[in-house]
């Protein structure tokens, strides 16, 4: 069987295509044929048909470029994000999450019946059920403007670094706007990584230390590679994955699975 994905020939929007997992996305996606878009603040050295620099944190550079992105677009992978400390908590908010979402429904009108979303959350996302009644609170301020606004008006709501927090919200907006997007044919997803050796690890390491990271390292006992986590994204937003949606696949190298069994004793249980 050839094209076994189904990814030869459609066309597909990655953001964080420059560096770590978006990259490694990109790069899977080109050689399976698939025709890719890359966005991303930096430039991307992966050899892709169109690229554009977007600010996920500046909502008229992103209605610029979904301007410029000819239809139809049949899948959006969205991994571009921030780590938190150093960068504030509104700006790793708006990048992780309500800059991504802007981007995303800003794209909804281009893609067909059958197309696909899947968004990079976190395992730091654990407990989110937990949070939900904060989170809805914050979700229903449902643009880009209103959400920043909210925002700057409760920052206690991002827990001192706004990346927890953008991945539970993350993982609760697939499961509610997914049941929406459905109904057009769009499916909506995400994964939640566990600790993964990019770019972005030196910067958890000076914000958290080391010692918390290395304890949301599953039983697999290794940080992931981000070709690791590229392949689920892929899966996850192939055509033949079609039954599946409003999903939050744990690739996490067995950390939910331990530590909701008692077989893990982590100190790190998101926040
Ligand atoms: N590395 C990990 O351990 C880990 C674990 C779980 C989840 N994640 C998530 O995985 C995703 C990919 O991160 P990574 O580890 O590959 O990090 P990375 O730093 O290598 O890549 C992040 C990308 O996002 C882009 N970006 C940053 N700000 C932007 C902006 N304002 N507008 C547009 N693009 C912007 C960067 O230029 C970069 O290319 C992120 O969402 C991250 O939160 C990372």
């Amino acid at each position: 069987m050839e094209d076994v994905l189904g990814f030869a020939g459609r066309s597909v929007v990655v953001t964080g295509a420059a560096s770590g997992m978006g990259a490694a996305t990109a790069q899977t996606l080109v050689d399976v044929g698939a025709n890719v878009i890359a966005l991303d603040i930096k430039p991307t050295s992966v050899p892709v048909k169109a690229s554009f620099e977007v600010d996920l944190r500046d909502p008229r550079t992103i209605d610029d470029t979904v301007a410029h992105i000819p239809g139809p677009v049949h899948s959006v992978f969205s991994c571009a994000g921030l780590p938190g400390p150093p960068f504030t908590e509104v700006d790793t908010m708006l990048v992780n999450f309500v800059g991504a979402r802007h981007l995303i429904e800003g794209l909804v009108p281009k893609m067909p019946e059958g197309s696909s979303v899947g968004m990079i959350a976190s395992a730091a996302a654990v407990g989110w059920q937990q949070n939900l009644e904060t989170i809805n609170e914050f979700l229903a301020n449902d643009t880009f403007d209103t959400a920043k606004a909210y925002l700057e008006k409760n920052p206690d709501v991002m827990g001192g670094s706004g990346y927890w927090f953008s991945k539970q919200v993350i993982n609760a907006w697939v499961g509610s706007k997914g049941a929406d997007l459905i109904g057009r044919g769009i499916r909506l997803n995400c994964i939640n990584p566990g600790p993964t050796s990019t770019p972005m690890m030196p910067q958890f390491h000076a914000a958290v230390g080391k010692e918390l990271v290395d304890s949301a390292m599953g039983p697999i006992g290794r940080y992931s590679e981000p070709e690791e986590q590229a392949w689920p994204l892929v899966l996850l937003n192939s055509p033949r994955m079609s039954y599946v949606t409003c999903e939050q696949l744990w690739t996490d190298g067995g950390f939910l699975g331990a530590l909701t069994t008692g077989r893990l004793q982590a100190g790190f249980a998101g926040n």
